[in-house]
């Protein structure tokens, strides 16, 4: 354990950063839970795209090429010395596990290298903090719904680490429906960008596709409007590509925004927030903050980069559990099934 290991956590506390859970290498320096001194994020996007998705082996080798040069990037970018650096936070999982050994092993190493203490973070924990690395005063119960690549969950924060699941995904997760309609439509990877960008020339009144669970409960399911979308494609070959995004882009959101707002009523809260890196999504930032505005509530967007991976949400996540936790033994494995801690 770190000699440094008791000293208090505070708004001067300056944690490192580190995220490669699937194909973003990331580093970011925090200044107390809320000033980002910097957040360097290298995607590899460029090498996994003629493959149509993230091939792990190839995810593996460019986080061992990249982790170096990006977390030099990061320190040299916050403008601190190496020795002001009071703890090394890193996602743990969950992930791809080649992935984050990457990372796991080089925050093990800089922290041990500088004599300061290790935090592990849980990735999805951290998406949900990247709400309150720009807004630290969200009212709670904080309503996140946390669509990314791998999730689809409604959660309740209670507190700091303290969630409640409300509802998640029975099969695709939102980004993977976004990703695999992408592909299927010729549109590339990732799915998610291209679909907002052509979605905004065709009509999402064009194609009535299915709103699986709409009207029951939290929980959600895209797989069947996947299906849906191959389906149509293949019984009308003419239909417009544009139209097809719009009208499918329009059925995720629909429902994702009518049962946020359940979830919200149901709870009684006051503030509700997007997180994970399908909230970059432009009709689902539109439609949220409408319909924030007309129940009275508090909305809240963080900013595109902090939706989708990134290392300032690890650094904040690895904050405050550095103040609530300690740090973590150097023995805390990297878990690729870890799950949200919940109550
Ligand atoms: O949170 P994230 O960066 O990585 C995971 O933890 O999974 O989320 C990546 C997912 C991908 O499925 C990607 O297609 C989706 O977020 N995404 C979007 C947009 N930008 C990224 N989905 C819809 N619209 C977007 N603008
Ligand atoms: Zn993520």
């Amino acid at each position: 354990m770190s000699r440094r290991a008791a000293r208090p956590v505070g708004d001067d506390t300056v944690v490192l950063g580190i995220e490669t859970s699937c194909d973003e290498t990331a580093a970011a320096v925090l200044l107390g839970p809320s000033d980002v001194l910097s957040s360097v994020v290298s995607s590899q996007i460029d090498r996994h795209a003629r493959f149509g998705g993230v091939v792990p082996e190839i995810a593996s080798r460019a986080h061992i090429e990249l982790i170096t040069p990006v977390v030099a990037q990061a320190v040299i970018e916050a403008g601190i010395e190496d020795g002001r650096i009071d703890a090394v936070a890193a996602t743990v999982g969950p992930g791809l596990i080649g992935a984050l050994l990457v990372g796991v092993s080089a925050a093990k190493a800089l922290a041990l290298a500088w004599d300061v203490p290790f935090v592990a973070v849980n990735h999805l924990e951290a998406h949900l903090y990247a709400a309150f690395l720009e807004e630290p005063d969200l009212e709670l119960p904080l309503v996140v719904l946390l669509v990314s690549g791998g999730h689809t969950m409604l959660v309740a924060v209670e507190g700091h680490g303290r969630y409640r699941l409300l509802g998640q995904t029975v099969d695709d997760a939102a980004g993977e429906a976004f990703d695999k309609v992408a592909r299927f439509l010729g549109l590339g990877y990732p799915g998610g960008p291209a679909i907002d960008r052509v979605a905004r020339d065709g009509d999402p009144a064009a194609i009535a596709f299915p709103r699986a669970l709409l009207h029951e409960g939290l929980d959600f399911s895209f797989s069947g409007l996947k299906t849906a979308v191959v389906n149509h494609v293949r019984a009308h070959p003419d239909v417009s590509t544009a139209d097809v995004a719009a009208s499918f882009q329009e059925a995720v959101v629909d429902v994702l925004v009518t049962k946020a707002r359940r979830a919200a009523d149901g709870l009684g809260a006051r503030a509700l927030a997007l997180g994970g890196g399908v909230a970059a999504n432009s009709l689902l930032r539109d439609r949220f903050l409408d319909a924030c505005a007309q129940d009275g509530r508090r909305g809240f967007l963080p900013s595109r980069a902090l939706c989708t991976d990134n290392a300032a949400m690890i650094a904040v996540a690895g904050w405050h559990r550095l103040r609530e936790h300690g740090p973590s033994p150097l023995d805390v494995g990297a878990d690729p099934n870890l799950r949200l801690p919940l109550l």
